[in-house]
């Protein structure tokens, strides 16, 4: 399934996404019931800083970078749906940001040497090639500048159907590299959109930056929040479910993390 066909199934799927996840707009997220930014420090102080966001969806990160005084913010996204709804939060937001349409494996609107950081949380795995990612923000990025890639950890990928289904025979092989073709489910267990994913090993993920000239500078693995927290929490939680308080998804988060986040800079 191509990153087209991923297109279309984020246009159908953005107006459910939106209404069922909530997403903060004062904390960077990374991810479901996972502390953000302001307890993880992996960002670090944006002021004055050329930021972009690849995969930005609904643009609630960005916002929040250029709330924290990020002096140019662009968010790409090849959805334009997810970007219509990030353009209309930016306005209610009063944050100036220009959201871009355009695939991330192609960086070629943007020019060499004009970002200090490039952010991307929990799209990196839609692509058909990293690699291409990795190498186009090595491009567009300034010597000293820095990745900071979220992405659904590895151990998450492989055990997520196993624990589903309650069944070992389901772990999938952490070596492989067939693209997953996976449906996006509504509470009635209706399928809204199909995708395709590609998910990475740690290995793939870690030398591929290397190899496109990064030196990685942090590796962060966030233990989710606890039931309790994230009843004490409520909405300051950087993302969660806007339907229910998902108690087995956080149950698991408790033994198996949800995301991996790597900072990475461009070697001088
Ligand atoms: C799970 S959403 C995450 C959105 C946002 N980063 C967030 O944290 O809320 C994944 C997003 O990646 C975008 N995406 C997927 N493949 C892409 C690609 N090849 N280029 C640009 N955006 C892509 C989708 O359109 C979708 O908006």
């Amino acid at each position: 399934m191509s990153n087209e066909h991923n297109r279309e199934s984020w246009n159908r799927l953005s107006d459910y996404y939106q209404k069922t996840t909530r997403i903060s707009l004062d904390d960077v997220h990374y991810g479901p019931y996972s502390p953000g930014e302001k307890e993880l420090q992996v960002i670090g102080a944006v002021k004055g800083l050329e930021i972009l966001e690849l995969g930005c969806g609904g643009g609630q990160n960005s916002i929040v970078l250029a709330k924290w005084g990020a002096k140019n913010v662009k968010g790409l996204d090849q959805s334009e749906s997810q970007l219509d709804y990030a353009k209309r939060l930016a306005k209610s937001q009063n944050v100036e940001i220009e959201f871009i349409r355009g695939n991330m494996e192609d960086l070629s609107p943007f020019e060499n040497d004009s970002y200090d950081l490039i952010i991307s949380s929990h799209a990196l795995s839609y692509v058909e090639h990293p690699q291409k990612v990795f190498m186009e923000s090595a491009r567009v990025l300034r010597k000293k500048g820095r990745i900071v890639i979220c992405v659904l950890h590895p151990i998450m990928i492989v055990t997520w159907e196993a624990l589903e289904e309650k069944s070992w025979e389901k772990i999938r092989c952490y070596f492989s590299e067939e693209r997953d073709m996976w449906d996006w489910e509504n509470q009635e267990r209706e399928t809204i959109a199909r995708f395709g994913s590609t998910y990475f090993r740690f290995e793939q993920i870690i030398n591929g930056l290397i190899s496109a000239g990064f030196s990685i500078e942090r590796i962060v693995e966030p233990l989710g929040y606890t039931f309790d927290e994230v009843k004490e929490l409520g909405d300051t939680i950087p993302y969660q479910n806007a339907q229910e308080i998902d108690r087995k998804f956080i149950e698991i988060n408790q033994k198996i993390p949800f995301s991996l986040i790597v900072s990475a800079k461009i070697n001088l």
